[in-house]
C-alpha cells in the first residue's frame, strides 16, 4: 500500500478500475487525488497512470472495456483528440471540444468534459457570494481550459464574456466557437486587445487560464488598478498554489481562487461514475494532493 498515490490497498479479482491515459502522465496528480478517495472510501478499486502515446489513444480506449476498466481521465495531449474516438458525448464535451472523463457503459465509450463544472463548483466552494449575473468576466487566454471556462460561465449566467489573449486570432476563433452558445443564452461576447486598459473595467470576475505564472514560465503580468474592489479573481495555475496574480490581487483586498480547487472538483463526477461513490472536496485532499506539487 502506498501513501497518497494510486493503489488502495490489495485488490480483488473484482476490483473496479479506472486511470489516467496521458503523455507524458507521470506529472499528473490524478492518481493521488483518487487515491485519497479509494483508501478514504475503502473502496476495493485502482486508479492507474497509464502512459499512452498520441498515436495509439484509439487502440488504448477500445481496449479499457476488455481490461475490464470503468473508465479513464485524459489529460495533455489526448482531450481533443479522443473526441472523435469515444462512442458518444456529452452536451458539455460536444460544446467543449474535448473529452477529459471517459465511462465505459453497455453501449460503448461515453465522452464526457468536467473541466467547466469543475471550475465553476471551485469558485462556488472558494468564493461565497460570487454570481454570474454581478458583471462582466474576463478570460485571460483562448487554449483549451479557456474554452471550458467560458462555456461553463455562459452556462452559469454570465451576461458578459471578455476574451483577452495574446494571439488575437485564438481569441477570435474562440470566440467563433462559444458564439452560438452565447446567443442562445443572451451573453454578450467581446474579444479585446492583450494588455487593453478597459479590459479590467466594471468586471465582477477575472481568470487567467494562460500559463503564465506558472512554475518555469514568465509572469503575468497585469495591471489591477482598474479591477472594481470586489472583483473576484481566479487563477487555474496551480504551481504554485499563490500565483503573482493571485498574491497582487490578494494585496488589493480582491477575493481569490486559486488553481487547485479546480483539478479537485473535476475529478469528481468521474469518480463517482466509475466508483459509484460521490466523493468530497476537504482540506485532507487539498493537502494530500498540494504533497505530490513536491
Ligand atoms: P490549454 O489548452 O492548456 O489552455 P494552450 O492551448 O497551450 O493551453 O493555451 C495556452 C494559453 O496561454 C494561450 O492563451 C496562450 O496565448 P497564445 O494563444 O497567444 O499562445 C497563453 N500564453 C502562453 N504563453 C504566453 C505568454 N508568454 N504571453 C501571453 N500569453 C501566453
Amino acid at each position: 500500500m502506498t501513501d497518497g498515490d494510486g493503489v488502495s490497498g490489495y485488490l480483488s479479482g473484482r476490483a473496479a478500475l479506472a486511470g489516467v491515459m496521458g503523455w507524458p502522465v507521470g506529472h499528473s496528480l490524478s492518481p493521488r487525488l483518487h487515491g485519497f478517495w479509494l483508501r478514504q472510501h475503502r473502496i476495493d478499486g485502482a486508479y492507474v497512470p497509464l502512459a499512452v502515446e498520441p498515436d495509439r489513444l484509439e487502440q488504448a480506449l477500445r481496449a479499457l472495456p476488455a481490461l475490464g476498466f470503468r473508465g479513464v481521465n485524459l489529460t495533455i495531449p489526448h482531450k481533443e483528440p479522443a473526441l472523435a474516438l469515444v462512442d458518444r458525448t456529452t452536451p458539455a464535451a460536444a460544446r467543449i471540444g474535448a473529452v477529459n472523463t471517459v465511462i465505459v457503459g453497455q453501449d460503448g465509450l461515453l465522452g464526457d468534459n468536467t473541466d467547466g463544472y469543475g471550475f465553476i463548483a471551485s469558485l462556488a466552494a472558494g468564493a461565497r457570494g460570487w454570481e454570474a449575473g454581478a458583471g462582466p468576466a474576463v478570460l485571460l487566454g483562448a487554449g483549451g481550459a479557456a474554452r471550458a471556462i467560458a462555456v461553463a460561465l455562459i452556462d452559469a449566467g454570465v451576461l458578459e464574456l471578455r476574451l483577452v489573449n495574446r494571439t488575437p486570432a485564438r481569441a477570435e476563433t474562440l470566440a467563433a466557437q462559444l458564439a452560438d452558445a452565447a446567443r442562445e443564452r443572451g451573453a454578450a461576447l467581446t474579444v479585446l486587445p492583450w494588455q487593453d486598459e478597459d479590459a479590467l473595467a466594471g468586471a465582477s470576475l477575472l481568470v487567467n487560464t494562460t500559463s503564465l505564472g506558472m512554475s518555469g514560465q514568465p509572469p503575468l503580468e497585469i495591471d489591477l488598478a482598474p479591477l472594481p474592489a470586489q472583483a473576484l479573481v481566479a487563477d487555474i495555475v496551480y504551481s504554485p498554489l499563490e500565483t503573482g496574480l493571485l498574491a497582487g490581487a490578494r494585496a488589493r483586498g480582491h477575493p481569490v481562487v486559486d488553481g487547485l480547487g479546480m483539478l479537485l472538483h473535476q475529478a469528481r463526477p468521474g469518480f463517482r461514475a466509475w466508483f459509484g461513490v460521490a466523493p468530497e472536496v476537504t482540506d485532507a485532499l487539498r493537502a494530500t494532493v498540494l504533497a505530490g506539487l513536491g
